[in-house]
């Protein structure tokens, strides 16, 4: 019988589990047995006796890793915690392959099959196994809701005996799948909501939700989307436009939301410290991209910075703010990438070389690193 191991994760300020009490009971519904180690979803509001009651061991960290075939995870563990791996288990989680090389070649060392489920590939297939849509997602409807809070004055316009508060004015910078959520959030909150992208394709969809799309028109040889969907780094000529264009709107904005990433490369600056000053005090602008290097000139991961009086902040990891829903999303992930390939014969889940998928996500194997994206 295969056997799946949940671990507690230990990167501070990681609060999320990656597995539910309800992926336990379907992954037990596969054939497979599932041990969850000490505490591992207390983050989450998960207890020990949830996932005892769905049908899994609880255990410490030895007890869950011996014997185990595949171990999920949020985050990538530290390769010491994995001492008690058996080779060719397989490590399912957020490996964060760019920045975390040195673990990777250590998961490779001791022979463990990793899975990196951020590099899912973006087709419709793997729609329902994509950790960074799922997490997006929650992330821009925090970073509203955040904005919200840090901010002095009210979202929706009213009008009341002693007078009247006007909306206030949120600008999106990158509509991705945080950037559509948040421009959701924050016209529900009563905002008027303007965005922008390099990506042409996000025109309509901005309009879609009722905001207000703020582009660089005729700049020529710009598309700006380049492999699966993601952005492209942008021409000196772009960025040149982009910056005007942005810092007449940006001025007149009482709350920016930015969520520009580009996979592999540091988040493109899009926000200066002249533009910033540019802003009316009190304005507040949320950093989604902060852990990567950061969208906005000063912004610091889980600080309240204030610069020419607007006050600047950002996560180092967002959907960590709200771990029960985005563990229960992450948890569901793992679940249909790992029972869409579920050899009913084997009892256990295969991945064949030639899938596209596998391509993608598996890093390392046989105690080498196997990845494209890593050899380069
Ligand atoms: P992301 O998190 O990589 O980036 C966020 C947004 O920032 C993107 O829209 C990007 O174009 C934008 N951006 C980058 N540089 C910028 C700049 N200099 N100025 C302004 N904006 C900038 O993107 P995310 O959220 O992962 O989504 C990218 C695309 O992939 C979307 O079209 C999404 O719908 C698609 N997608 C497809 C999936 C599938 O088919 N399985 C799953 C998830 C997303």
């Amino acid at each position: 019988m295969v056997k799946i191991a949940v671990l507690r994760e230990t990167t501070p300020g990681e609060a999320r589990v990656s597995a539910s009490p309800e992926t336990v009971k379907k992954f037990i519904a596969l054939g497979a047995t599932v041990s969850v180690e000490n505490e591992a979803g207390a983050g989450a509001s998960i207890g020990d006796g949830d996932y005892a009651n769905a049908g899994a061991a609880v255990g410490n960290l030895a007890a869950v890793l011996k014997d185990a075939d595949i171990v999920l995870g949020v985050q990538g563990p530290d390769p010491k915690a994995l001492k008690g791996m058996k080779p060719g288990a397989w490590l399912v989680a957020g490996l964060d392959p760019f920045g975390q090389r040195s673990r990777i070649d250590a998961y490779a060392k001791a022979g463990v099959e990793a899975l990196a489920m951020e590099f899912m590939p973006r087709i419709t297939r793997a729609q329902s196994m994509d950790i960074l849509s799922s997490q997006s997602n929650l992330s821009g409807y925090k970073a509203v809701i955040e904005a919200a809070s840090v901010y002095g004055r009210a979202f929706p316009m009213m009008m009341t005996a002693a007078g009247t508060i006007s909306a206030a004015r949120a600008f999106i910078m990158g509509v991705g799948v945080a950037g559509l959520q948040a421009i959701a959030t924050a016209r529900r909150l009563g905002a008027q909501v303007s965005a922008t992208d390099v990506r042409s394709a996000t025109k309509e969809q901005i309009e879609s939700l009722g905001a207000k799309a703020i582009f660089v028109e005729n700049v020529a040889g710009i598309q700006g989307e380049g492999a699966g969907g993601y952005a492209t780094e942008m021409s000196d000529e772009y960025k040149a436009a982009q910056a005007e264009l942005v810092s007449a709107h940006i001025a007149k904005q009482d709350i920016v939301i930015t969520t520009a990433l580009i996979p592999g490369r540091p988040a493109p600056r899009l926000v200066s410290d002249a533009q910033i000053a540019s802003m009316k005090p009190g304005s507040v602008i949320f950093d989604l991209a902060v852990a990567q290097g950061g969208n906005v000139e000063g912004s610091k991961a889980d600080e309240i910075v204030i610069k020419h009086g607007v006050k600047i902040i950002g996560y180092s990891n967002t959907p960590a703010h709200l771990a029960a829903d985005a563990s229960a999303l992450y948890a569901r992930n793992l679940f249909n990438f790992l029972s869409a390939f579920w050899d009913k014969e084997a009892g256990k889940p295969v991945l064949p070389d030639d899938d596209e998928i596998t391509a993608a996500i598996r890093l390392t194997k046989d105690g080498k690193v196997v990845n494209e994206r890593l050899m380069a």
